[in-house]
């Protein structure tokens, strides 16, 4: 998609459609012709709802609010009710509502980015997409008004955002037979080479030298061998150092604890921790952000086979801890806690997070459109809580520690269990094994954020797609802009 911004008022630009956004339930606004005719087809300007006038050329969309939240998925539900039409190119007001707060103008152009998104690679017949280009029209504003340069910068970062998004989707979309560890790693070295990343890839031989032994349990099975990857995005003067870990597994089909035949369908998507980490770092490369930033994915396949790893086993995690498998299912945890271990000794980060599909137990507990946030440090918790719900728009919740619930990891035979006793809390206890695997001194600078519940959901959803969503890529990278203008929250 192109964007340009003019300061010609709206009418005088010269495109095929105009796109306008209803936030007045009574259609009381100078932006809306059509009041008489749209209140006739029904029209009541709902959050999400569109009206298209054809023969008008106009496309009406209802939002709740003017805030970014709002504005980015309405945009995008607009931009995805285009399909299968043939207009090209489509003007649209700004609705900045102030000439030097450039919030709305970015989450437009994600907006539009991510709704313009549709995962076609294994149709025989694409769809091609008609709609071009988008002009934004800052007619509301004198230029005098206008810091230009930010309002261009804001359109940028929007579509850097928006890029990385989609490309972490179409990473997660992709079937397990087309990705897996060994494909991971050379997404990553492509990434690396063109945006300028450090790049290095564990293969097998170098996890055994690093004793990350809970990890190769798991990859055992599998006729696809496990890689990690460690990305890096190291600028000159990094104000801090952040290190984000990913779980990627390319399947999960639940190992010898095998999964029901309806809940193995979409495990193609348990790699979207990984994905995400892809995502971010060629998103934070894309705006060379003054913050270090360290990706490490742990790519496997968990599968069955003579030489699974079964439950029974006590491995040994890279930190010495023992843990004994009742459920090779809870599979990511144990992939995690080498690659977390592994992560905190090559880097001394300021901050530490790690992104996975982790439990059903979060999906359960906060639905399918919301992320789970665990970690020891409240501020950082709220950093990260602060990043989705108000700015880039990813739902997130938080959930605490409990001490009673740490307690049902207990085994008589080793260290801990992968699994908790108890039925209930699932999300909580697989972030309270976790932190087992934290080292002392970085317990205050490590959040868990299990995305779960939206990496991927069969029906599309505000600025989501059905299928993958790109989950943490938008939210990580808000919060790692924060950090390098050293804002508090
Ligand atoms: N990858 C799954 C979690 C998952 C479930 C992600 C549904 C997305 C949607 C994870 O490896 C898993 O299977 N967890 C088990 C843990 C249990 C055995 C303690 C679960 O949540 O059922
Ligand atoms: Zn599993
Ligand atoms: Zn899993």
């Amino acid at each position: 998609m192109k964007f340009d911004l003019s300061n010609k008022p709206l009418k005088e630009i010269d495109a095929d459609l105009e796109i306008i956004i209803v936030i007045d339930k009574n259609l009381d606004h100078r932006f809306v012709k059509d009041k008489k005719l749209l209140k006739k087809s029904g029209f009541n300007a709902a959050h999400e709802e569109t009206c298209l006038l054809a023969d008008k050329k106009r496309l009406y969309v209802g939002s709740e609010s003017i805030k970014s939240t709002d504005i980015r998925p309405a945009i995008a539900v607009a931009i995805r009710s285009l399909s299968g039409t043939t207009f090209k190119h489509a003007r649209i007001a700004s609705y900045m509502s102030h000439p030097k707060c450039t919030a709305v103008l970015r989450a437009m152009v994600e907006g539009i980015s991510l709704g313009a998104y549709t995962f076609d690679s294994y149709k025989s017949e694409k769809k091609k997409r008609k709609l071009k280009q988008i002009t934004l029209s800052m007619e509301e504003y004198h230029d005098y008004d206008l810091d230009l340069e930010s309002c261009g910068r804001a359109v940028l970062n929007g579509q850097i955002a928006a890029n990385a998004t989609n490309y972490t989707r179409e990473i997660v979309n992709t079937t397990p037979d087309d990705c897996y560890p060994e494909v991971m790693a050379s997404l990553a070295l492509d990434l690396a080479e063109e945006n300028g990343l450090e790049c290095s890839i564990l293969k097998t031989k170098r996890l055994k030298k690093e004793n990350m032994n809970a990890l190769l349990a798991v990859a055992r099975a599998s006729r696809h061998k496990p890689r990690v990857i460690h990305l890096a995005h190291k600028p000159k003067k990094p104000k801090a150092i952040v290190s984000i870990i990913g779980k990627g597994l390319t399947y999960d089909s639940g190992g010898l604890s095998l999964k029901p035949a309806e809940y193995m369908v979409t495990m193609k998507a348990d790699k979207s921790g990984g994905s995400a980490v892809l995502g971010i770092l060629k998103a934070v490369s894309e705006m060379d952000l003054p913050i270090e930033v360290h990706g490490f994915i742990g790519a496997v396949e968990n599968m069955i086979g003579g030489d699974a790893y079964k439950p029974d086993d006590v491995l040994v995690a890279k930190n010495g801890k023992t843990i004994e498998v009742r459920n090779t299912d809870a599979e990511g945890r144990l992939v995690l806690a080498d690659v977390l271990c592994y992560a905190q000794q090559e880097v001394e980060a300021d901050y530490l997070f790690d992104m996975a599909t982790l439990t059903g137990a979060c999906v359960v507990g906060l639905g399918h459109y919301t992320s789970g946030v665990m970690g020891q440090n409240s501020a950082i918790v709220d950093r990260v809580l602060n990043a989705g719900n108000k700015i880039s728009g990813e739902m997130t919740n938080r959930l605490e520690f409990n001490r009673y619930l740490g307690k049902t990891l207990k085994s008589d035979v080793a260290d801990m269990s992968n699994i908790s006793n108890t039925r209930y809390g699932g999300a909580i206890t697989a972030g309270m094994f976790l932190s087992e695997f934290i080292d002392k001194k970085n317990r205050e600078k490590w959040a868990h954020i299990d995305i779960a519940g939206p990496a991927f959901v069969e029906h599309a959803w505000g600025e989501n797609p059905s299928g993958a969503s790109g989950a943490g890529v938008r939210l990580m990278l808000r919060l790692l802009e924060k950090l390098s203008r050293g804002e508090a929250h």
